[in-house]
């Protein structure tokens, strides 16, 4: 989907008192009218999502992807792994294929992440102790110049920590110190003087001895000058464990004097999803949301890839995903709903127009074909429903529908009422009045034979309808099932549905009359194998045949 407009990077922060807060406009021109980027945009945040770059060749992900987001963070391809693979040689193609993508969307873009124990090139283990300051900086140095002016935060380091508060025993802390995240700090301001610079970890999303830390660390950073602007709470959450104390903590490092972002949201439950771990989902998501947005500071919320298709979860957490607010068919879940509403969405109570009358043709003593002109819809026409009086016929995506199942000799009158995705009922249609024809059982003979093709490429299928009865019958059909897979290709002199192993074969208004006591019509078909190699005879009750191979 195209949108319009440019995308808006403004770096530099505002300062309003003492308190450095984003621009509006670098929440991005989300410009799809209700998507949770537009709504979030509408609140002075973004609504993101991470994406990595083989799924980018999935075009209905990409659509939504760029359609619903203001943000994206590339999900693998800035990581040291992909960007200095071998010491001093950077390719970064791959995450400017995803910034690209971005930039045309009009999305802002997460840098995601400079120095992290994880996804680390072996090399990098290997440099002597007192070399590998030189190193982190010159990494930082040359992926944050390559990416000046196209993204708004950087995730400098990421889960520097273990969950006691304790620093964990990376490379870096083991052969640099504990001031290896400051130094990677000042790089990373050298080589780009407004770029946000954030901490980036897991299990700080409430408080704890984890956030403690983290909490320490950025004050301490505050009082000596060390350049940081933000902490990325990841989020990967718990169905029903959204940290109680989630807002506090937002709070407490926003009173620090730094932005909070939802850096890498996603909400886990043991498979299978039913609903009432939809509704707690949906519960849980909205939680966090409203966290964000009842802190300024809080500047946007990403989730760590949209869909359910492409999560992390599952090759992790074995017997545990669907994590996300769309799921693999990328429909959107309850999860959704409750994101789009906490972020301010107005309830669709428009009813779609009401549609033209029903129109019928090929009736049959049980079956009819009903068209209508389409309605139109604020959001969007979800199907139609199809009544007799009060009861409900049948159900359908387009504006058209075959009944099956009706009574033979009956008058039936019908309406059509459109729906939409939100519930809403059009007005109910004109209504229009068919009548069902006779039904054809124990009145008929059918003969029915087959022949293939040479090759047993496909057959032929003639057939010959008896009226056996003593009166003249004016519109017949008849129904038959092939056992074997056979599919009617062709027939002449009939019209026919073949929705699977059932024919249903009806008169063409020519050969609607069958005489009294032994009339006949035919009628011939092509089909494709497998062929039958015989044929049985009709039922003469009820006036079907089931040829078998
Ligand atoms: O690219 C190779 C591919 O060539 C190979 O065939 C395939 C076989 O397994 O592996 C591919 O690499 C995988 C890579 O993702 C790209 O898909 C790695 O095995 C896999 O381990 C790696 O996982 C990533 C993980 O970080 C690594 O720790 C996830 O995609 C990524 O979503 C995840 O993201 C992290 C954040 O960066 C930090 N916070 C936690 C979050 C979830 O773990």
């Amino acid at each position: 989907m195209s949108r319009s407009g440019t995308m808006s990077l403004i770096a530099a922060a505002v300062t309003i008192g003492a308190v450095a807060v984003l621009p509006v406009a670098m929440t991005a021109d989300a410009a799809v009218p209700g998507s949770l980027g537009a709504l979030a945009a509408a609140k002075g945040k973004y609504f993101g999502s991470a994406t990595d770059n083989p799924e980018l060749s999935d075009a209905p992900y990409v659509s939504i992807l760029g359609s619903e987001f203001n943000q994206l963070t590339p999900g693998n391809t800035m990581k040291w792994q992909y960007t200095e693979p071998s010491q001093n040689q950077f390719t970064f193609t791959q995450a400017d294929t995803v910034v690209n993508l971005a930039r045309s969307n009009g999305q802002v873009v997460r840098g995601h992440t400079l120095v992290w124990h994880n996804q680390l090139p072996g090399w990098v283990a290997n440099v002597a102790a007192d070399q590998l300051l030189g190193v982190m900086r010159n990494h930082i140095t040359n992926e944050v110049t390559h990416f000046r002016d196209q993204v708004v935060h950087w995730d400098v380091v990421n889960e520097a920590f273990e969950e006691n508060g304790t620093r964990r025993q990376t490379v870096f802390q083991q052969k640099i110190g504990d001031g290896y995240i400051a130094e990677a700090f000042r790089a990373a301001r050298a080589a780009d003087p407004t770029v946000k610079l954030y901490y980036n970890d897991y299990n700080i999303d409430g408080i704890g001895a984890k956030s403690d830390a983290v909490y320490a660390m950025v004050q301490s950073f505050k009082q000596q000058g060390v350049p940081i602007d933000g902490v990325g709470l990841q989020a990967h959450l718990i169905l029903g464990q959204v940290p109680a104390t989630m807002q506090q903590n937002i709070q407490r490092f926003a009173d620090l004097g730094v932005d909070v972002a939802i850096t890498e949201l996603d909400i886990r439950m043991n498979l299978p999803r039913d609903t009432a771990k939809d509704t707690q989902q949906a519960n849980d998501y909205r939680a966090v949301t409203n966290a964000c947005l009842a802190v300024t500071r809080c500047v946007g919320i990403t989730v760590w890839d949209y869909t359910d298709k492409y999560s992390w979860i599952p090759s992790v957490f074995p017997g545990q995903g669907a994590a996300l607010p769309y799921d693999e068919n990328l429909a959107r879940k309850p999860a959704y709903a409750a994101i789009s509403a906490a972020l301010g969405a107005v309830p669709d109570t428009t009813a779609p127009s009401t549609p033209g009358p029903p129109t019928a043709s090929n009736v049959t003593s049980s079956t009819a074909t009903l068209a209508w002109t389409a309605s139109t819809d604020n959001v969007g026409v979800a199907g139609y429903n199809v009544y007799r009086g009060d009861t409900l016929l049948a159900q359908s995506a387009t504006n058209g529908v075959t009944l099956t199942g009706l009574s033979a000799s009956t008058q039936y009158q019908v309406v059509v009422r459109a729906r939409d995705a939100a519930g809403n009922l059009s007005a109910a249609s004109a209504a229009t009045t068919f009548t069902t024809t006779v039904a054809v059982g124990g009145s008929c003979r059918v003969a029915y034979g087959a022949s293939n093709w040479g090759g047993g490429g496909g057959f032929t299928g003639q057939v010959t309808v008896t009226n056996t009865g003593p009166t003249a019958i004016t519109g017949w059909s008849l129904v038959w099932t092939y056992a074997n897979g056979q599919r009617v290709a062709q027939m002449w002199n009939a019209t026919y549905t073949q929705p699977a192993a059932t024919v249903t074969a009806t008169n063409v208004s020519y050969n609607a009359s069958i005489g009294a006591n032994g009339g006949t019509q035919s009628f011939a078909s092509t089909g494709r194998t497998p062929a039958p190699t015989a044929s049985r005879r009709r039922s003469p009750s009820t006036g079907r045949t089931a040829p078998s191979p």
